[in-house]
């Protein structure tokens, strides 16, 4: 496994100016924190001159998109291809997101197409998986966390393992609304979540980073990042401004999170 990786979605939110202003921030502080692989997934508008300014600091953060199409080009008006993301020079592509997967049809089909066009533009691929609320109280996350990640990794050649992330966001827990999970579940689930990947590969399901994501913060960063296959944090709104990012930064340093 490589290092504890720290990464935020930022969602509809910061105009260019304003996110350059906080890719300028992280870059600053990335260098203090060597243990970890930081990575943003920010809103297209932004990437080029993100990439600029990141490429400029000589910066080791990783920038990613937060959704892409699985069609190279074609008749599909306002959506952005791998090809055209390619061109930027991203590393990382956010797949599947709960947000997409609730209010734009994303079904666990289309992430298929999705992660099999990233992996072939040499992208790193950010699965997102969740459950319902009613799924959890009928306890079926796990089959529904499994099934969302065999079908997502559908048709994925064992050597494109290493470009294949995956993050648990528990519908339920994620934003405003959201109700943080208890670590126990989160423990479960990751274990749970790693057993289906060695299934599915074997020993190297062992390698891929299983992230936790959903009202992650200073509170309870630690407690989650202490858990069994927790190899890494997707915050939303605890790591929209650096200082507070930095704060989980160094809460999980101090708790000897690597
Ligand atoms: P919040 O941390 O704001 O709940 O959002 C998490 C998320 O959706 C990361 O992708």
């Amino acid at each position: 496994m490589g290092k504890f990786l720290l990464g935020t979605n930022w969602k509809m939110n910061k105009t260019t100016a304003e996110g350059l202003a906080y890719t300028d921030g992280l870059t600053d502080i990335i260098p203090k924190f060597p243990e970890y692989q930081f990575f943003i997934c920010s809103p297209y508008v932004q990437l080029w001159k993100q990439r600029e300014l990141i490429d400029s600091k000589k910066s080791t953060l990783m920038l990613g998109a937060q959704n892409v199409h699985y069609e190279d080009c074609g008749q599909f008006t306002g959506e952005i291809s791998p090809v055209m993301l390619k061109e930027i020079g991203l590393d990382l592509l956010e797949i599947g997101h709960s947000e997409r997967r609730q209010y734009y049809n994303e079904t666990d089909y289309t992430v298929n197409k999705k992660v099999l066009a990233g992996l072939k533009h040499g992208f790193t691929t950010l699965i997102c998986v969740g459950d319902y609320m009613q799924e959890k109280e009928f306890g079926v996350s796990a089959e529904v966390l499994a099934k969302q990640i065999k079908i997502a990794l559908h048709g994925v050649d064992e050597k494109d393992l290493d470009r294949v992330w995956i993050a648990y966001e528990p519908y339920w827990a994620i934003g405003v609304q959201g109700i943080p999970a208890e670590p126990e579940v989160v423990d479960s689930l990751h274990t749970m979540m790693r057993g289906v990947l060695v299934d599915l590969y074997g020993e190297r399901g062992k390698d891929v980073p299983l992230l936790f994501g959903g009202s992650v913060n200073i509170k309870n960063a630690v407690a989650y990042a202490k858990c069994q296959d927790v190899n890494g944090l997707f915050i939303g709104r605890a790591a929209w401004h650096t200082d507070t990012f930095e704060e989980i930064m160094t809460a999980l340093r101090e708790a000897g999170i690597r």
